[in-house]
């Protein structure tokens, strides 16, 4: 029984030393260790041994059930072994070669300066409000007192959706993020009519002109809008609120200057400089050497546009103001070419 036993042993790791792939190797485990193996026959026969050979046979079967059992784990190694080395000689592949970096998504610029100002403005209380981006004549202009033949529309060409049969009201694209406090007053004024509540809104969005392209005009750039609107709001709310705005934007020590201007739908209507902040204000390339940089139009709420929001102008006034984050980032990084915003080259885009 011994003798067969060391038998069974000598065939099976004979038979084994001359595999060398997965599917031999399976072939083998089922013939030298399977169920119908002539190993299983020693140990089914068992019962049949006598009292005296029980131990020693068991003891004998068992180690070579364990010599089998290791020797297939290491030829199973070996072939896995000899697959890699083979496909590594065939594939050429260097492992010790530098891997090629992923590249990561990221928010457009004009995206993340976006969001850094309405960050700041809902810091101070501003909820964001969206409206829409193609608008009525009556909306982007008329009920922001511009009426139809007004010089003050020239500063804003329009794009145009549909003018067919639509006389003085044709749909342009927005030219500006204004018409938005229309929407927004009516909105509100709507909820309760006889006592609208108060406004503290932003307004972001693309608007469009009908410019021609150059470094410095684009037909599509994006507008942040802010709009208070309630009883006893004064001019000296909107210098605050802007000079806090400022600060949070451009640094604690950031100095500003309101300038006297116009737009039809603020009365008194002023424009806002911040400190050159390349130069800190000593005249540079950047500021044209006037150590100021135009930041904002601003203004209080002008009474017909109140009234056309449905805010009794006795009642109720408010501040407004504008600002173009591309124009921020680009003073900011010195960029000389609005075109680069939409132009889709990944080196300009990388580098925020
Ligand atoms: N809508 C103006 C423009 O596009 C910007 C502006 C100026 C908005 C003054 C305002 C404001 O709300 O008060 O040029």
């Amino acid at each position: 029984m011994l003798d067969q036993l060391n038998e069974i042993e000598k065939a099976a790791l004979d038979s084994l030393q001359s595999i060398t792939d997965q599917a031999a190797l399976d072939a083998w485990r089922i013939a030298h260790t399977g169920r119908s193996s002539p190993l299983m026959a020693v140990f089914s026969g068992f019962g049949k041994l006598s009292k005296e050979e029980k131990p020693v046979v068991g003891q004998a079967a068992n180690r070579v059930k364990v010599a089998l059992e290791s020797a297939l784990e290491e030829k199973s190694a070996a072939i896995k072994n000899a697959a890699l080395a083979k496909s590594i000689a065939e594939e050429k592949l260097d492992v010790t070669l530098p891997g090629r970096a992923v590249k990561i998504g990221r928010l457009h610029p004009a995206t993340q300066q976006l969001r850094s100002v309405l960050a700041i403005l809902a810091e101070m209380g501003f909820q964001v409000y969206t409206s829409r981006e193609v608008e009525t004549d009556e909306m982007n202009f008329q009920m922001l007192n511009f009426p139809p033949d007004h010089p003050a529309r020239e500063m804003q060409d329009s794009l145009y959706v549909e003018t067919a049969d639509r006389g003085e009201n044709p749909i342009l694209m927005r030219t500006h993020t204004s018409p938005g406090q229309i929407h927004a007053m009516r909105e509100a004024a709507a909820t309760n009519p006889q006592n609208p509540p108060p406004i503290r809104i932003v307004l972001p969005g693309m608007c469009f002109r009908n410019e021609q392209i150059t470094a410095r005009s684009e037909i599509q750039f994006n507008q942040v809008e802010g709009l208070a609107v309630g009883e006893g709001i004064t001019f000296a709310d909107l210098k605050g609120t802007l000079a806090d705005f400022a600060r949070r934007m451009f640094g604690q020590d950031a100095r500003i200057r309101f300038r006297a201007s116009y737009f039809p739908f603020t009365e008194p209507s002023a424009e806002m400089d911040a400190e050159c902040f390349v130069c800190g204000g000593k005249g540079c390339g950047v500021c044209k050497n006037s150590g100021w940089l135009e930041i904002l139009g601003c203004g209080m709420v002008h009474p017909n546009v109140l009234q056309n929001g449905g805010y009794d102008p006795k009642r109720y006034t408010g501040f407004a103001f504008g600002m173009g984050p591309e124009r921020q980032l680009m003073l900011r990084n010195k960029i000389n070419d609005i075109r680069y915003f939409w132009g889709n080259d990944v080196r300009f885009l990388e580098q925020f």
